[in-house]
C-alpha cells in the first residue's frame, strides 16, 4: 500500500518517514551530478572528507510557509528560509494569485524601451523606500545584479574606480561583487587577473577596539584619491551573522562625506525586515547613497534593485545615454507585479516589531540552551542569526547533517565556515524556533566534551 502523503500547514514540527537523503533524493541528485556544472558535487566531496561525514543533498519537492517537504515524503522546518528569499515564507497565497494575474496579462514587455505600467508602479513604491524624495531605481534579477549596478553608478558618479569592501563580506559572485568578495579568498583567486585590483578590503569589526582599527585602515584607502565607493553589509551576512558596533556605518558615512566617496548599502540579507527593521542601514542613522535590494524582494522570483539617492543617479542622465546598464529581463512584469505584493507585506511594521521579538527571544533562548556547550557564540539581529559552533567548520558540516536528520534545514556560514547562519521566514511560528533549540541542545555533537 502507498504510504499517505506528506502534509504540511507551514508551521508543523518536522516528520522524518526516512532517513534523509532518502532514495529518491539520492536517485535524482545522482542524475542532476551527471548533468550539471561538476563544482556542486565537488564542494560536498570536500566538505564531506573535511567533516567525515556524508553531504548529499536532499531533494525538495514542495514547500508551504516554513515546511520543506522532500522527494522522500520527508518533513522539515526550513531555518534558512531559500537563502533568506522565502521571507514571507514558502508559497504564500498571493503569490501565485500575482503570477497568475500578471502572466495572463502580460509576462513580458521591453524592458528599457517599451515598460508596462506594472514596472513604474514597482520602481514609484521602491523609490519610497529610499529615505530622502527622488530616488531613482534600477532593476535587476539578483543580488550580484544590484551590486553591479551600484558599482558602475558609482564610476559614473566620482569618476572613480576604487572600492572599500569588508574581509567576510559577500555581495555575490558575478565579476563586478566577486571582485569586493571578502567571505572566501578561493571564490577570487581564480579569476584574479580578470578581476583587477580595484578593491581595498578592510577588517569588518566587532568591536569598538577593531572598529578603531578598521576606519584607520578606511581613511588611509580614501586618502589615495581613488576610491569612488565604500561597499558595506550593515550586518555581516553570509560572514557570520554579525552586527558592528553602532559608530560603523556613521563613520563610513562621515568618511565617504570627507572623500566625496559614495556610501553603498548591500541591504540584500538585511534589508524589507530581516533585520527587524525596514532598512538596518537607516536603522543605523545613516543614509546611504545607494540601497542594493534583492531575495526578499521577489519572495521567491528572481527581482533585485539598486536605488540611489537622486543627486547620486543623476550622473547616468549626465552621461548622455551612452552608458547603459540594462538586460532583457530587467523590470520583467511578473516579478515586478511579486515583488510589489512582497513590499506591501515586507513593509508593515507589525512584521518589524514581530521579527524583533521573535529574534530577540529566540538567541536568547539559544545563549541558555548551547553556550559552554555546542556553541561559542550566538550573533545576529532580528531574524538572522549566527551561532558559532565548537570544533570549528568540521563540527560545524556534521551538525548540518545531524539536525537535518531531524528535519531541520541550516547551513553553514562565516568567515571560518563554523557558524550555522540561519535566515527562516520572518513569519515562522515561534514553536518552531523553540523545537530547534532544544534538538540543538540536545545534538550528539553538544555530548561530546
Ligand atoms: C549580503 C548579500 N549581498 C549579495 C548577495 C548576492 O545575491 P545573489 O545570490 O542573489 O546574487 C547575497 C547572497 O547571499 C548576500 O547575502
Amino acid at each position: 500500500m502507498k504510504a499517505a502523503a506528506q502534509t504540511a500547514t507551514g508551521h508543523d514540527l518536522p516528520d522524518i518517514r526516512v532517513v534523509p537523503p532518502g532514495p529518491r533524493s539520492r536517485e535524482i541528485s545522482a542524475r542532476l551530478d551527471a548533468v550539471e556544472c561538476p563544482a556542486f558535487d565537488a564542494r560536498r566531496a570536500s566538505r564531506a572528507a573535511e567533516s567525515a561525514s556524508e553531504q548529499a543533498p536532499i531533494v525538495y519537492e514542495r514547500a508551504i510557509g516554513a515546511n520543506v517537504i522532500d522527494v522522500d515524503g520527508n518533513r522539515y522546518v526550513d531555518l534558512v528560509g531559500g537563502f533568506g528569499a522565502a521571507a514571507l515564507g514558502h508559497s504564500p497565497p498571493w503569490l501565485s494569485d500575482a503570477i497568475a494575474r500578471q502572466s495572463e496579462q502580460l509576462p513580458m514587455a521591453l524592458g528599457d524601451v517599451y515598460a508596462s505600467e506594472v514596472k513604474l508602479a514597482l520602481c514609484d513604491r521602491l523609490a519610497l523606500i529610499y529615505p530622502e524624495p527622488g530616488a531613482r531605481v534600477m532593476l535587476g534579477l539578483s543580488g550580484a545584479d544590484a551590486i553591479t549596478a551600484a558599482l558602475k553608478t558609482a564610476v559614473i558618479a566620482t569618476g572613480r574606480s576604487g572600492v572599500i569592501a569588508f574581509r567576510g563580506a559577500y555581495h555575490g559572485l558575478s565579476y563586478a561583487p566577486l571582485a569586493a568578495c571578502g567571505l572566501n579568498e578561493k571564490f577570487r583567486s581564480p579569476f584574479a587577473e580578470q578581476l583587477g585590483d580595484h578593491v581595498v578590503f578592510e577588517s569588518y569589526p566587532r568591536s569598538d577596539d577593531e572598529l578603531v582599527k578598521t576606519l584607520e585602515g578606511v581613511k588611509s584607502a580614501l586618502n589615495s584619491g581613488k576610491i569612488g565607493a565604500i561597499l558595506v553589509e550593515p550586518i555581516l551576512g553570509r560572514g557570520g551573522c554579525v552586527a558592528p558596533p553602532a559608530q560603523f556605518l556613521p563613520a563610513l558615512r562621515a568618511a565617504c562625506d570627507d572623500a566625496g566617496a559614495l556610501l553603498i548599502a548591500d541591504e540584500i540579507w538585511t534589508g524589507l525586515g530581516r533585520s527587524g527593521a525596514m532598512l538596518a542601514s537607516v536603522e543605523a542613522g545613516v543614509v546611504p547613497d545607494i540601497i542594493c535590494l534583492g531575495k526578499a524582494l521577489g519572495a521567491g522570483l528572481p527581482v533585485s534593485a539598486c536605488i540611489g539617492s537622486a543627486r547620486t543617479m543623476a550622473a547616468w542622465g549626465a552621461h548622455g545615454g551612452t552608458a547603459i546598464h540594462t538586460a532583457t529581463h530587467f523590470g520583467a512584469p511578473i516579478g515586478c507585479a511579486v515583488a510589489l505584493a512582497a513590499l506591501e507585506r515586507l513593509s508593515e511594521p507589525e512584521l518589524h516589531a514581530a521579527v524583533r521579538a521573535k529574534g530577540d527571544a529566540w538567541r536568547a533562548a539559544l545563549a541558555k540552551a548551547t553556550l559552554g556547550g555546542i556553541a561559542t557564540a550566538i550573533d545576529g539581529r532580528g531574524l538572522m542569526v549566527g551561532i558559532t559552533v565548537k570544533g570549528g567548520a568540521a563540527a560545524a558540516l556534521s551538525l548540518t547533517r545531524e539536525l537535518l536528520r531531524k528535519g531541520y534545514i541550516v547551513l553553514t556560514g562565516g568567515v571560518r565556515g563554523d557558524t550555522l547562519t540561519l535566515s527562516p521566514p520572518l513569519t515562522i511560528d515561534e514553536r518552531l524556533l523553540e523545537a530547534f533549540t532544544h534538538e540543538l541542545s540536545f545534538s550528539a555533537s553538544s555530548q561530546d566534551g
